[in-house]
């Protein structure tokens, strides 16, 4: 067989609007072609060093424990899951969507008993039913919360949620794969003791890396543990001891990814945080105004909109493949289809890291009012786009 048999690999030049990749800035592409150098190397220490350093600004925190976990995002939620439960610990999530569902199945997983609290699809979780819940349970020993549900475009505001799980002496697991680098998340002041994300959503670099970070309590929590971490991966014990001083062998690190997040918080801290999560805001608001125009319907709670993850309901009589497949067919455009009770029903625009931007909102807006008068539903050429027009005019932040 030769290697011309499979043909060279020529992957489309996508837009990516949807919950996740978005698209990759050449410069973190560029930094994964630099050479590779081992895991052992000075000049990986160093890179190590800089992506601690940059991870504690992100997350606002000065915890040590801080370093990104091997995996996509689901990685670092059995990471925190794997180190914090033990057989027999009682956790209470909080489900207002898929991934607070997958958190609990992985709590389950680790032998926790877990409790849950269930809320509508398109609304915050309410404090006030935690509280509840947490008042029914002796020694809870973990909360787990998504701030940004993915699923359904929901921001849940963590200080109120925090302060009841404080209040009632546990421990706080924070998702924050949708919304590091997209809202504000602040991880000392707010008192988070676990808190993860991912790489490939608002950071602005490929899938494949999910920074963590863990309070002392909580390491301390992991420390002194009875029994041992059930994951020899993700034991964070033994990773502490690669990213922390000794600096000892656990597993290869995947050096090339790690160069391409190391250049993506440059890229972050360049630009600055709080202008991130303002261009973030920017890029939605305009975006909403657009599907508004359209006669489209936003399925989140408007209070609570989630700005780097759009809800929008798929009209009658509209089908979902037809839209999507004609965007990514005809424009080159990727958005999401509906997840778990939304599928069939909802589209999920992502306005993440380098998607997040003006240009790519009127060129969506302008692919989605073609398509949509092709597939019947009628839409008065440019109306979507002059309103997300008008919107950008008029944002102040
Ligand atoms: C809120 C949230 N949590 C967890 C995950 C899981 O991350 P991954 O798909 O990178 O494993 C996702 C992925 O979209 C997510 O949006």
């Amino acid at each position: 067989m030769t290697s011309s048999y499979f043909g060279e690999l020529q992957p489309g030049s996508r837009l990516l609007l949807g919950p996740g990749p978005s698209s990759v800035h050449p410069r973190v592409l560029q930094a994964m072609t630099l050479p590779v150098v081992g895991h052992l190397d000075p000049d990986f220490f160093q890179v190590m060093n800089d992506i601690g350093d940059m991870l504690r600004e992100v997350y606002r925190t000065a915890n040590v424990m801080t370093m990104p976990v091997s995996a996509t995002g689901t990685g670092a939620m059995e990471t925190a899951c794997a180190n914090i439960l033990e057989p027999g610990d009682t956790i209470v999530v909080c489900r207002n969507g898929y991934f607070g569902i997958r958190l609990g199945n992985i709590a389950e997983r680790c032998g926790a008993r877990v409790h849950t609290i269930d809320t509508a699809w398109g609304r915050p979780v309410d404090p006030q039913a935690l509280d509840d819940e947490l008042s029914r349970h002796s020694r809870v020993k973990a909360v787990g919360v998504v701030h940004g549900e993915t699923s359904t475009g929901v921001l849940t505001p963590l200080p109120e949620i925090l302060e009841v799980i404080r209040r009632h002496g546990a421990l706080s697991i924070v998702d924050a794969v949708t919304s590091l680098g997209g809202h504000d998340v602040r991880v000392d002041e707010w008192g988070i003791d676990v808190c993860y994300s991912g790489t490939q959503k608002c950071l602005g670099a490929p899938p494949g890396l999910a920074p963590i970070t863990l309070s002392d309590a909580a390491m301390q929590v992991v420390k002194t543990r009875e029994s041992l971490v059930q994951s020899f991966y993700f034991n964070l014990q033994d990773l502490e001891s690669y990213w922390g001083l000794s600096r000892s062998y656990h597993h290869t690190a995947p050096i090339s990814m790690t160069y391409a997040l190391r250049e993506a918080l440059r890229m972050l801290m360049e630009e600055g945080i709080e202008n991130r999560i303002g261009r973030h805001a920017r890029a939605a608001a305009a975006l909403r105004a657009g599907l508004e125009a359209l006669g489209l319907e936003l399925l989140a709670d408007p209070q609570y909109r989630l700005n780097p993850l759009t809800t929008v309901g798929i009209p009658e009589g509209i089908e979902d493949g037809q839209v999507r497949g004609a965007l990514l067919r005809d424009y080159d455009i990727e958005i999401g289809g509906g997840l778990g009770e939304f599928r069939g029903k909802a589209w999920r625009i992502g306005l993440m890291g380098d998607s997040a931007r003006d240009r790519n909102v009127l060129a969506l807006l302008s692919a989605l009012e073609q398509i949509l008068n092709a597939n019947g539903y009628e839409v008065a050429y440019g109306s979507g786009l002059a309103a997300a027009q008008r919107e950008l005019a008029a944002f102040s932040g």
